[in-house]
């Protein structure tokens, strides 16, 4: 397996850069996930229309801007026009959707951390793999910590592993397949990411037992992030920055 001898990440990571307290996928919410101690932001990465990488989690604009349509139809430039924020609440007016280097950018800055979820519009898991990948390889450099790369999507971890082998991959699951572990290995994944619900002592275990990391996702309960402990989980992914202690 891929995993790296010691695994550099925190145990704690913020959905969408801050949950649900600030507009997901905005600087306005890496900057709230930090102000509440966050080292660790998971982020949702996609290509525009004309091939660059944005942080958008859904496929069209309606939900989390004040744009419409497909964000594969939308330029860049359409893109960086619209307000990102009004849709949170006012405070927000006027943030706009972070190309995937200014956020990677303002990371570094700050010494934190990423966890790039590739999250393809369909049709396009490999371009927007192997773009995450050769982008992540661009904007931090070998002396980084590189950032974890996840996907729900086989073909775009394929081709991250392809256009850039070094970078640490996680298979993102639902729920836990009988096969998990070979999918893991075939695509020399460091580590899964399952739904929390999805997850038991066992699984932690086994997983362990091939070296590959664990976490879990979206953990929101502050008893269930206890539980997971327990069981030795290597990571979680909350919305729920202001009850569980970034570590
Ligand atoms: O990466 C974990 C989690 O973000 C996956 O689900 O829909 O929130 O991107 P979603
Ligand atoms: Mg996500």
């Amino acid at each position: 397996p891929a995993a790296p001898a010691a695994w550099p990440y925190p145990a704690r990571i913020a959905h969408r850069g801050a949950g649900l307290r600030a507009p997901e996928n905005t600087l306005a919410a890496l900057r709230e996930g930090a102000a509440f101690g966050y080292l660790m932001f998971e982020l949702d990465a996609k290509l525009s229309g004309d091939g660059v990488l944005v942080l958008m989690h859904d496929e069209t604009l309606e939900r989390t801007t004040d744009g419409r349509g497909r964000v594969a139809a939308s330029s860049l430039a359409d893109l960086m026009r619209l307000d990102a924020g009004s849709w949170h609440s006012a405070r927000y007016a006027g943030e706009g959707v972070p190309t995937l280097a200014r956020a990677a950018a303002w990371l570094r800055a700050n010494g934190l951390h990423a966890n790039l979820e590739i999250k393809p519009c369909p049709g396009r898991e490999r371009e927007t793999g192997a773009a995450v990948a050769i982008e992540a390889e661009r904007l931090w450099d070998a002396a980084s910590v590189p950032p974890l790369l996840s996907s729900f999507s086989v073909e775009a971890l394929e081709a991250a592993r392809r256009a850039a082998p070094r970078l640490p991959r996680a298979l993102l699951l639902q729920d836990v397949p009988h096969d998990w572990a070979a999918r893991c290995r075939e695509l020399g994944c460091a580590a899964l990411v399952v739904q929390e619900s999805a997850l038991d002592e066992a699984t932690i275990s086994r997983a362990h037992a091939e070296s590959l990391k664990v976490l879990a996702y979206t953990v929101n309960d502050p008893a269930r992030a206890a539980a997971l402990d327990a069981w030795g989980i290597d990571g979680l992914i909350t919305d729920a920055v202001e009850r569980i202690s970034p570590g």
